[in-house]
């Protein structure tokens, strides 16, 4: 796989075989511990316009675990809010060896990729979460040991996580069906399936997800999206339809009682945890590959 220099600004930047080897060099480092240091000196910005646990905890440790840095930027203390978008971008390219942005729109992501000569990692925005899909992907490898022919069940709204998961899906040969109320399905089109009805599903998946009903940015729609998505908690019930052998993942921060049930989040099955320190080992993949 070569990928140096490249953008990660949505999972179809990458082809099937480009993805197979990051997610197999992503649980090869997790295997190696702490051991490489590929990325001494290397700098890293990290932009930050939404909040962020997992992401910004995960570049950064990843940074300096491979013996780089990563500078956290908050999009309100930069003069990105004043500036130029493709200057201020131009003025990090001299300092750093890549960036990572986490903002609002997909299009001022684009934006800073084209205006950079380094590579330009989406950390998410409202319609893609790439490298969430990443360590989505290698969790369920980790799990199921292969991902061809695997069915996924996703409970609830289409959300960014949904639509980059399903282009992986499509890379890898996984089937991806969604139960999402009238007016929440898809935003891009994929080879997902939609239905209205959860049972329909979680029927005999291998893998059950779901995401926040109320995503970053969504606050003001949260007393109606709570009433929309009533119906479409994953639960024991929807858990018992799935596969016997059936993994569980969320993305988090979930909300506990509303999108899934503690019982659901906190059994067995449940590999959001694992999914969570993922990220550190994909974020990893990532950066080695592309700087
Ligand atoms: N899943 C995820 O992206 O987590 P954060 O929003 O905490 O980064």
């Amino acid at each position: 796989m070569d990928i140096k220099g490249r953008d990660f600004i949505k999972l179809t930047d990458l082809d099937d075989g480009e993805l197979t080897e990051l997610i197999d060099l992503s649980l090869e480092l997790k295997g190696e511990g702490r051991s490489r240091v590929d990325l001494e000196k290397k700098v890293l910005a990290m932009l930050f316009a939404k909040t962020s646990t997992r992401t910004r905890v995960s570049f950064e440790t990843a940074m300096f675990q491979l013996g780089g840095h990563a500078i956290n930027l908050k999009w309100d203390e930069t003069n990105f809010v004043k500036g130029d978008i493709e200057d201020e971008s131009r003025v990090l390219d001299r300092y750093c060896d890549a960036t990572m942005a986490r903002l609002y729109s997909h299009e001022d992501i684009e934006r800073i990729a084209l205006a950079s000569e380094k590579p330009v990692i989406n950390g998410m925005d409202d319609d893609h979460h790439p490298c969430q899909a990443l360590a989505d992907v290698m969790t369920i490898k980790e799990a199921k040991g292969s991902l061809e022919g695997l069915r996924i069940g996703w409970i609830g709204d289409a959300t960014n996580v949904f639509t980059s998961l399903s282009q992986a899906a499509d890379l890898l040969g996984m089937e991806v069906t969604i139960a999402a109320p009238d007016g929440y399905g898809p935003k891009v089109k994929t080879g997902a399936r939609l239905v209205g009805d959860p049972a329909r599903a979680a029927e005999g998946a291998d893998v059950l997800v779901t995401d926040t009903w109320v995503s970053i940015g969504q606050e003001a729609e949260k007393k109606r999206r709570l009433k929309d998505f009533e119906g479409y908690t994953l639960d024991a019930r929807l858990l018992s339809l799935a596969a016997k052998d059936a993994i569980v993942l969320h993305c988090l921060p979930a909300q506990r009682g509303f999108e899934i049930t503690p019982e659901v989040l906190d059994s067995p099955q449940c590999l959001a945890f694992d999914e969570a320190e993922n990220r550190l080992h994909t974020s990893k993949a990532l950066l080695i590959s592309l700087l």
